[in-house]
C-alpha cells in the first residue's frame, strides 16, 4: 500500500494556529514575544530562510526584527550586537543565521548568546541540558522531526529507530530525542558498513545525510515511517530530499515530501521556542 504523505506544511499550520492563540493571550497580559535574527553577508539562501522566519513571526503575532550586517563585519562587532540583544528585555529570542563568513567563529558567536534566549538550541548549555533531559529550548529541526512522527499516531516507545547522519544540528539531537521517547536507536553515518542491514530493521527511519536520493526502497522495511530531512538542489534546479520519494512511497507507511515536509516544521519550532523563551523570561 502506498505511504501516507506526511504534509509538514499542514502540521505546521495547525501548530502555528495554536501559537497565534497563545501569543494573543500573552499580549493581553502585556507580553509580546520578540525574536531578533542577525544575518551577516549576502548568501541568497540565508536571505530566503530569514524571510521565511519573518513571515512566520508575523503569522503568529511575534514581534520580529532583522539585523543585516555586511560580510566584512568583524567577530567582535557581532559579539557586541549579541551582548546588547542579551540585555534587551523586549528581545526574547536571538538567532544568528548560519553559515557565517569564514573569518567569524561560529562557536564564539553561538556561545555569546545567552542560553535563555538561545531559540536555536545550539548553545553548549542548551545542548547539555537536552542530553541530561532537563527542560530547555530544543533545536528546531530535531524537535520538528519528533513532532511530525508523533502526529502520525505512531507510538515511538519500544520501536527501532535508525538515524542516518551525525551532525550536531540534526543527526545527533534527533537520535537523542528519539531515545528520550524510549525508542531503541541506531545511528548510522558515512562510515557505516552495510548500511542497508541497519536501515531494513528500522520502524522509524530518519535520513539526514545531505546526499540527494541516496535512500531507495531496498533500504526500507515495509510499513516504516520515513522522515527525509535532506534538502538538496540538483542540477536541474529542483529541490530534492535524501530519499527516492517515488519508490520509497511504495513501501513506507508514512513519508515526508521535500519540500513541504520537515522544512515548514523547523520555522514553526523556532516560533514555539520564542514563545517559550518569552514566557520563561517573564516568569510565566
Ligand atoms: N542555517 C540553516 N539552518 C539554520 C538554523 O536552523 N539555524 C541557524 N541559526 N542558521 C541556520
Amino acid at each position: 500500500m502506498a505511504a501516507t504523505i506526511l504534509q509538514g506544511k499542514e502540521v505546521a499550520a495547525s501548530i502555528r494556529a495554536e501559537l497565534a492563540e497563545e501569543v494573543n493571550e500573552l499580549k493581553k497580559q502585556g507580553l509580546t514575544p520578540g525574536l531578533t535574527v542577525v544575518l551577516v553577508g549576502d548568501d541568497p539562501a540565508s536571505h530566503s530562510y530569514v524571510r521565511g522566519k519573518e513571515k512566520g513571526c508575523a503569522e503568529v503575532g511575534i514581534r520580529s526584527e532583522i539585523i543585516l550586517k555586511d560580510a566584512a563585519t568583524t567577530e567582535a562587532e557581532l559579539v557586541g550586537i549579541i551582548e546588547e540583544l542579551n540585555q534587551n528585555p523586549n528581545v526574547h529570542g536571538i538567532l544568528v543565521q548560519l553559515p557565517l563568513p569564514a573569518h567569524i567563529s561560529e562557536t564564539a558567536i553561538i556561545e555569546a548568546i545567552h542560553p535563555s534566549k538561545d531559540v536555536d538550541g545550539f548553545h553548549p548549555i542548551s545542548v547539555g541540558n537536552m542530553v541530561i533531559g532537563n527542560k530547555t529550548l530544543l533545536p528546531c529541526t530535531p524537535h520538528g522531526v519528533i513532532e511530525l512522527i508523533k502526529r502520525t499516531g505512531t507510538e515511538i516507545a519500544g520501536k527501532h529507530a535508525v538515524v542516518i547522519g551525525r551532525s550536531n544540528i540534526v543527526g545527533k539531537p534527533v537520535a537523542l530525542l528519539l531515545q528520550q521517547e524510549n525508542a531503541t536507536v541506531t545511528m548510522c553515518h558515512s562510515r557505516t558498513q552495510n548500511l542497508q542491514e541497519f536501515t531494513q530493521k528500522a520502524d522509524i527511519l530518519v535520513v539526514a545525510t545531505g546526499k540527494p536520493h541516496m535512500i531507495g526502497k531496498e533500504h526500507v522495511k515495509p510499513g516504516a515511517v520515513v522522515i527525509d530531512v535532506g534538502v538538496n538542489r540538483i542540477e536541474s534546479g529542483k529541490l530534492v530530499g535524501d530519499v527516492k520519494f517515488d519508490e520509497v512511497q511504495e513501501v513506507a507507511s508514512y513519508l515526508t515530501p521535500v519540500p513541504g515536509g520537515v522544512g515548514p516544521m523547523t520555522i514553526t519550532m523556532l516560533l514555539k521556542n520564542t514563545v517559550l523563551a518569552a514566557k520563561a523570561q517573564a516568569g510565566l
